[in-house]
């Protein structure tokens, strides 16, 4: 059986020890014979791959293990890199969330002019991954959670159309995992239909493999609780805030009363919800250092003073077995059912076919094959429409160098009342992100 060579980039993230122990359970059914962890901030990484090195060395010392910020070392031999950067790191979250919320709209990682912030940023690192990886390993697929994921494929799509690259989100699983509880199944029992942009979907039906409807329960489900669900053995997506964004998925479900929505929805159906309920001197950034930060480098400093790994310091969660799962599906081409980020190309009928996607596709060797979701109505249609064209702004923003685009850009944004407002926080963004964009005029 072969055994295969994966590069995690981003290796300092919080997400790496819960992929690597996910890779670590995994191994009957996907062996590696090398795991390296690469990233560009050496001092971030090196207690995360100390901690991750002492694992392995305990649950499977015949993996080859080694850290390095050298590309070449990081690249060569490697057939998958799984990605997931956050360029600009948890500081510039932090501006991407509090900018657009001193101007009174809705500060958020992916959402909005805080997104599109962090799109700008986020694009010239992912394609110098990309080309990394195309140097150095060109048969490798990069499976790639950096975000913001809706804009970073659009670049992918313009600038490196033939990468092996599949960009991919944690949210429409661990949703799915609250509705498996909901119905007394488990995520693997369930085929769902979707159609959506990234972190902006819809679900139109949740079947059991045996055809069995959970729609209709479903439905009737969210509309009074959301997706809060009394089992809590999520580890994901369980802070406060998230459990208040589970719960207004009512809320959202209120508007398009038949099909059930993205949580992300949130922000541009109720932006000054979203306001009012948010600390703009505290936001989730702040939660996040103070929470999973401490949380996932605190272990990784306990287990580095122990000298030893006991076994339970690190958590896996949806954001690793999926993501295991994708290099499953490529690796033995076993056509397993997964929403991946894609070319319309007629999935969506009655939507631009250039626009990427985020529907059900079979996963197999050659990537992902989008299956067919029909035609949208015209609610959902003309919210998309106006998305994409926000996403689409910001990538001929990036490549043009233009200011006007990007004004454009966050004008067209639901989040956003005013090309006056949108000029303004603009102005402040260029500022914030002067080391990071390039220069527009
Ligand atoms: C979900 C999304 C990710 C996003 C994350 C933020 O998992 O799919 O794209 O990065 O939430 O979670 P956080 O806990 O960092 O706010
Ligand atoms: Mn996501």
């Amino acid at each position: 059986m072969k055994e295969f060579s994966v590069v995690i980039a981003g290796g300092g993230s919080t997400y790496t020890p819960g992929i690597v122990m996910m890779l670590m359970d995994s191994l009957d059914r996907f062996p590696i014979r090398s795991l390296k962890l690469y990233d560009n901030n050496a001092a971030r990484q090196e207690p995360i791959a100390k901690a991750v090195g002492l694992a392995l060395k305990k649950l499977a010392p015949q993996v080859a293990f080694s850290y390095t910020t050298d590309p070449v070392e990081a690249f060569t031999d490697v057939d998958f890199c799984m990605a997931h950067i956050r360029s600009g790191g948890y500081p510039m979250r932090e501006k991407d969330e509090k900018i657009p919320l001193q101007h009174g709209v809705v500060g958020q990682e992916t959402c909005g002019p805080g997104g599109i912030a962090y799109g700008m940023r986020s694009i010239p690192d992912v394609i110098q991954l990309i080309d990394y990886m195309e140097q150095y390993s060109p048969n490798a697929w990069m499976l790639n959670y950096s975000n913001p994921a809706s804009i970073v494929a659009e670049a992918c799509r313009v600038l490196r159309p033939k990468a092996q690259i599949i960009n991919i989100c944690d949210m429409p699983v661990g949703t799915l995992r609250r509705m498996s509880y909901i119905v007394g199944k488990t995520p693997k029992d369930l085929d769902v239909r979707y159609y959506g942009l990234n972190h902006f979907g819809w679900w139109t039906s949740v079947k059991g493999k045996d055809g069995t409807d959970y729609t209709p329960q479903l439905i009737d489900y969210v509309s009074k609780n959301g997706y809060l669900t009394q089992k809590a053995i999520e580890t994901q997506h369980m802070d406060e805030s998230w459990q208040a964004t589970h719960k207004k998925a009512a809320d959202l479900l209120a508007v398009t009363p038949d099909c059930l929505p993205n949580t992300y929805l949130k922000y541009y159906l109720f932006p000054d919800y979203v306001v009012e309920h948010t600390n703009p001197n505290y936001t989730r950034a702040n939660e996040v250092i103070d929470g999973r930060e401490k949380k996932v480098f605190g272990a990784a400093h306990r287990i580095i003073e122990a000298g030893e790994f006991h076994g339970d310091e690190f958590e896996i969660d949806n954001h690793a077995s999926f993501i295991v799962d994708l290099a499953r599906a490529i690796a033995y081409n076993t056509h397993e059912r997964m929403l991946c980020i894609v070319e319309n190309k007629g999935a969506i009928a009655n939507f631009d076919p250039h626009a990427m996607v985020e529907v059900p596709c079979l996963v197999g060797s050659d990537g992902p094959e989008p299956l067919c979701q029909g035609e949208i109505p015209t609610f959902q249609l003309g919210m998309m429409q106006q998305q994409v064209a926000v996403e689409k702004l910001v990538v001929q923003a990036y490549c043009e160098h233009s200011y006007q685009k990007l004004w454009q850009a966050l004008t067209l944004s639901k989040t956003v009342p005013s090309a006056k407002v949108a000029k303004e926080i603009l102005d402040d963004l260029i500022e914030a992100n002067k080391d990071y964009w390039p220069e527009l005029h």
